[in-house]
């Protein structure tokens, strides 16, 4: 029978960072993984191979359209074989570099499935015992499935079909205009697909700016992508060669139907706690199902800890591995916090969405008094010669402080560009700091700047 500081159950990027972390502090740590690879449902069927065929359809399409502007000229073909293998490549890779980083950290990977005995006992495919100190549930999330519709991912898909499919299908149904349907749908769109968006509410994006989803749709509907808003799909028949949905205006009132090729149900994703045993053990779950923790990822019972997806805050990979750095610190006695407000967002379609902090809606809701500064993409010069111009930044200060409230892009790399907004936020920054921050030229981030200097009233290239 082994003995451990911390056993990990869930080896994604909150389990895996923070075992390497918890490592680094000094404990005796074990990582429980039942999928046969580490990196979670990041490495293996989300963030990466999303962004593998994100980047591989990007550069499809530039240049099946945008390299002749640029006076190339090339006869373009499409090998989605090989395009599919690179995605793959990539993933294999990376997760082989996870098990060489355990190594590396001492850090001991336990195939199989955990479920929790007791606070001090994790059994391995409900036979080996591994007793520890402190137990860590990181078990991520899963699809949230749709009531009347069978995913079977192949002629309805979730996002883990939709990273494989061998084929490009004619038309591609989306339900759900959020981040996946809306990045995966871009991939397709740019293979060839006809795509069509079926969206409950009567905007795309989530929470993000309104403003900024306005113009993003707009964008995505330039690119051929087609929006039914304020729709329900209530019910599929697969049983012919493509598949029947049943769709009804979210409010109620006529149903009508849609004939796909392929449909892919991306309506969100629910905390994965099947077979752990937590009822058991005395474990509370929220409304929405997820593990209850306080403010050092502790649930009720004393040494069984939780991060990540499984618990409350943004399902995003870069949070996960804020939460597991911050469990494990707390547990080796350091003080760490981790700002949920300041966890950026990023869709990686082009143009790319980033934004951190408050949107103009949510600070008019909570009654704050604030100044917006914008700036287009159109008006920044690196933008024009690159041939990059929709879009733009929106900074949000505090009327009375000028503190940054939010940042809000759209337009090329805005995922990266959004990095400087987190770090004046970190900081407590004004958007006078922003502003006075001196700004390489010529770079898309001197729209950053010329946003915040908006915000001042004095913006100089518009
Ligand atoms: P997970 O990554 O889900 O890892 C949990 C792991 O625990 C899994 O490997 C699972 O097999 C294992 N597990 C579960 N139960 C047990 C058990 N009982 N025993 C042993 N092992 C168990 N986020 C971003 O930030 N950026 C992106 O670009 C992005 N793109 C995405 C694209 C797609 C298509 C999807 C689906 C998600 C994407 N996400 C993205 C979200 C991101 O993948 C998650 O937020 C992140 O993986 C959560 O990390 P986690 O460690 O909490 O859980
Ligand atoms: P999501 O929550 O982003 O979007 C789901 C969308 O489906 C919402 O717009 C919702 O209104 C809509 N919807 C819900 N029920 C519906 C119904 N019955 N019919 C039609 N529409 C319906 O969820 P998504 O896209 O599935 O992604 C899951 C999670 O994965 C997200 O929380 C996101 O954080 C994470 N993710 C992050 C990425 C990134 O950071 N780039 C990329 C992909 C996923």
């Amino acid at each position: 029978m082994s003995e451990f500081d911390l056993v990990i159950i869930g080896g994604g990027p909150g389990g895996y960072v923070a075992a390497i972390r918890a490592a680094q502090l000094g404990m005796n740590v074990a990582c429980v993984e039942m999928r046969g690879a580490l990196g979670g449902t990041c490495l293996n069927v989300g963030c990466i191979p999303s962004k593998a065929l994100l980047e591989s359809s990007h550069h499809y399409e530039e240049a099946k359209t945008h390299f002749a502007d640029h006076g190339i000229k090339a006869k373009i073909e499409l090998d989605l074989k090989t395009m599919l293998a690179r995605k793959d490549k990539v993933v294999l890779d990376l997760t082989k570099g996870i098990e060489g980083l355990f190594k590396k950290n001492k850090v001991t990977y336990v195939k199989g499935r955990g479920s929790i005995k007791s606070p001090t006992e994790v059994l391995v495919d409900g036979k080996e015992v591994l007793k520890t100190k402190r137990i860590l549930i990181a078990t991520g999330s899963e699809v949230m499935p749709l009531p009347g519709v069978t995913v079977d991912e192949k002629k309805i898909v979730s996002s883990t079909g939709a990273l494989e499919l061998s084929e490009v299908p004619n038309h591609l149904v989306v339900v759900g205009g959020g981040v996946i349907g809306l990045e995966l749908g871009s991939v397709w769109r740019r293979l060839g697909a006809k795509v069509t968006v079926v969206e409950f509410l009567d905007r795309i994006g989530g929470p993000m700016d309104a403003e900024v989803a306005k113009q993003f749709q707009r964008t995505l509907e330039k690119q051929g992508i087609e929006f039914k808003l304020g729709t329900k799909v209530t019910a599929a028949d697969a049983k012919g060669k493509g598949v029947s949905l049943t769709l009804e205006p979210a409010a109620g009132g006529a149903k009508e139907t849609l004939a796909a090729d392929v449909v892919l149900v991306s309506i969100g994703r629910k905390p994965y706690t099947e077979g752990l045993g937590l009822e058991a053990v005395g474990v509370k779950l929220d409304e929405r199902k997820r593990v209850v923790v306080n403010s050092h990822y502790e649930t009720e019972i004393k040494g069984i800890y939780a991060i990540g997806d499984v618990i409350h805050g943004p399902m995003l990979a870069h949070k996960a591995e804020e939460d597991g750095v911050a469990a494990v610190e707390g547990m080796a006695g350091q003080k760490p916090h981790v700002d949920y407000n300041l966890v950026p967002g990023v869709i990686y379609t082009w143009p790319e969405v980033a934004s951190v902090g408050k949107s103009e809606e949510e600070l008019k809701a909570a009654g704050v008094a604030y100044k917006a500064g914008k700036f287009p993409f159109m008006a920044n010069s690196r933008g024009r010669a690159v041939g990059e111009t929709d879009g733009f930044v929106k900074v949000v200060a505090d009327a009375k402080t000028d503190r940054v409230l939010g940042v809000h892009i759209i337009g090329p790399d805005a995922g990266t560009l959004i990095h400087e907004a987190c770090l004046v936020m970190e900081y407590g920054g004004s958007s006078e700091d922003l502003a006075r921050t001196c700004h390489a030229h010529p770079t898309l981030n001197e729209a950053v700047k010329e946003a915040a200097l908006a915000v001042l009233g004095r913006a100089v290239h518009i």
